[in-house]
């Protein structure tokens, strides 16, 4: 039921582990499965230098987060902060509609590490916006 992309990002999971000096942590949950995320930050002129993940999850989570990871480094906060866990699951070749929401973990995650680099350095934190930007369905997410 998962694809070839899942079972390897599962099986061997990139940037796996924990950033001492991370520059921004973000930690997400969720309250339906109990699945947990720690995305690390490391910035440098606002572009993500590293970038790693501790999950103590799902599969379809623990294959989100290290294809999330992999799909930010390097890129700068602002295009970090645009990928959706559509662009996840895109990049996943897909995950069972019932896994959909796991990847969402790594979005948030992402969203939140973001956001705590920007607080401690005295910037203003960047606004979810309004409602859902993470759909479950396939329909373009376009506002
Ligand atoms: Fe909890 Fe996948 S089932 S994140």
């Amino acid at each position: 039921m998962y694809s070839e992309k899942v079972m390897d990002h599962f099986m061997n999971p990139r940037n796996q582990g924990e950033i001492t000096d991370a520059d921004g942590v973000g930690e997400v949950g969720n309250p339906t499965c109990g699945d947990i995320m720690r995305i690390f930050l490391k910035i440098s002129n606002d572009v993500i230098t590293d970038v790693k993940f501790q999950t103590f999850g799902c599969g379809a989570a623990i294959a989100s987060s290290s294809m999330a990871t992999e799909l930010i480094k390097g890129k700068t906060l602002k295009e970090a902060w645009d990928m959706s866990n559509k662009a996840v699951v895109e990049a996943l070749e897909g995950l069972p509609p019932a896994k959909v929401h796991c990847s969402v973990l790594a979005e948030e995650g992402i969203h939140k590490a973001i956001n705590d680099y920007r607080i401690k350095n005295g910037l203003e934190p960047w606004k979810e916006e309004g409602g859902h930007h993470h759909e479950h369905e396939e329909a373009g997410d376009e506002e």
